[in-house]
């Protein structure tokens, strides 16, 4: 029998529970023995539930059981969660987290620990919730050069996005029924401004070079300045607006960025709804595969924690190579890399063509029914062009009383 402790008996936890519980069988034969949850570490009581008499407030009582073997986190957030971990790791336990807050900020000192202890440190539910990903990356792609990863990386957000898109919900509302269902993380502000989605591609990058990510080089915009309007510019080109993780690999050199970004309908992650997620994995030799599930909830994410879990009782002797040194990756600036842009401007295109020809040249345009402004959609180029040529055109706007009003990067 191998006992296990859970840390924080929230939405993720109770649905680890609830999955050993009602798998107990599936997750014995598994595991080769029993695995039974010694203790739930957590500040509320639960008085008449199943767990009351697992319940301890004290995190020394895990930490000082040496039959305690695996230790699941699922408090989020960065304290207590790090120090519990690093105690954890320290006193040679395994530990399964959720917590890409913690993977992304302390994946490296964790993994090292874990390392020099001979434990494992997992975290397969820190991204894509369900979705099996991390596991891919180290073991079935293991002989492959990855040289892109892109997804959609949150459900909190692609849940709004799809309400907005097919529903013309408000943003406010769709964000509350997200609340409602579990998805959001406990400040939805880390879900809406791409917080979320950046560290989680910073684990997926790590994982990949095998070198540290400072989440905080990849350039991030949120959804919060998307509009109902956009989402009709959006259907008239035959796209949808999805918020994107995207890293592209190439000669050493990392080009990462998180974005809302308008994705053809042809493109494999346009059908990506809801709070599913989507990841698009691209190895030299591979070429393009997806990955794709609920990316965030209850029982989908604890499924991933529970078969880290079990990955942790198969090796409970050694260390599985995996994740990243110390080694920095450094990630180059958003100017280089390269888009297709929608731009929104003010008044008529009539009036406004020549300029719009000879900043941009001939581009896509679309003009809505009764709308005092229009859109067009750039070719192919580097960020930092772009940004120049707005510039040029923002002066020339501003001199007839116009503006650019809204600015989205396109696949
Ligand atoms: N808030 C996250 C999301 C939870 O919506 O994707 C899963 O990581």
């Amino acid at each position: 029998m191998i006992k296990v402790a859970i840390m924080g008996y929230g939405t993720i936890g109770s649905g680890v529970y609830e999955i050993l519980e009602r798998n107990r069988e599936i997750v014995s034969r598994a595991a080769g023995q029993e695995i039974q949850v010694a203790y739930i570490l957590d500040l509320r009581e639960f008085p008449g539930s199943a767990v009351e008499n697992k319940i301890v407030h004290d995190f020394d009582v895990i930490r000082d059981d040496d039959e305690v073997k695996i230790v699941v986190e699922t408090m989020g957030g960065l304290e207590p969660a790090y120090s519990f971990v690093k105690a954890c790791l320290e006193s040679g336990k395994h530990v399964a987290t959720s917590n890409k807050a913690l993977v992304a900020a302390h994946g490296t000192e964790l993994l090292a620990i874990a390392r020099e202890k001979q434990v494992n440190f997992l975290f397969e539910a820190s991204v894509g919730g369900g979705i099996p990903i991390i596991r891919p990356l180290y073991r079935c792609l293991m002989g492959e050069k990855i040289e892109e990863i892109t997804g959609i990386l949150n459900g909190t957000t692609n849940f709004i996005l799809t309400k907005m898109d097919k529903e013309g919900t408000s943003f406010q509302w769709a964000l509350k029924e997200a609340q409602a269902l579990g998805y959001a993380e406990r400040n939805p502000e880390a879900d809406v401004e791409g917080h979320d989605t950046c560290r989680k591609l910073a684990i997926l990058i790590a994982m990949v070079t095998g070198k540290e990510v400072n989440y905080e080089e990849i350039s991030t915009e949120g959804i919060t300045e998307i509009t109902d309007v956009d989402f009709k510019y959006a259907a008239a080109l035959d796209t949808s607006i999805k918020l994107v993780g995207s890293s592209h690999m190439e000669a050493g050199k990392v080009h990462a960025w998180v974005a809302p970004v308008m994705i053809d309908r042809d493109h494999p992650l346009y059908a990506v709804s809801d709070v599913y997620n989507g990841i698009l994995v691209k190895g030299t030799m591979l070429g393009t595969t997806m990955y794709y599930g609920s990316g965030a909830g209850k029982l989908p994410t604890a499924s991933a924690v529970v078969a880290d879990i079990l990955e942790a009782a198969k090796e409970m002797d050694s260390n599985i190579p995996l994740g990243w040194t110390e080694e920095k990756q450094e990630i180059s600036p958003i100017g280089e890399s390269v888009h297709r842009y929608f731009v929104r401007v003010s008044g008529t295109y009539e009036d406004r063509k020549d300029m719009v020809e000879t900043v941009f040249g001939k581009s896509r345009v679309v003009e809505l029914p009764e709308m005092e402004e229009f859109a067009f959609l750039t070719g192919p180029m580097k960020e930092s062009r772009f940004l120049e040529n707005l510039e040029i055109l923002k002066v020339e706007l501003t001199a007839e009383y116009q503006k650019v009003i809204q600015v989205i990067r396109a696949e």
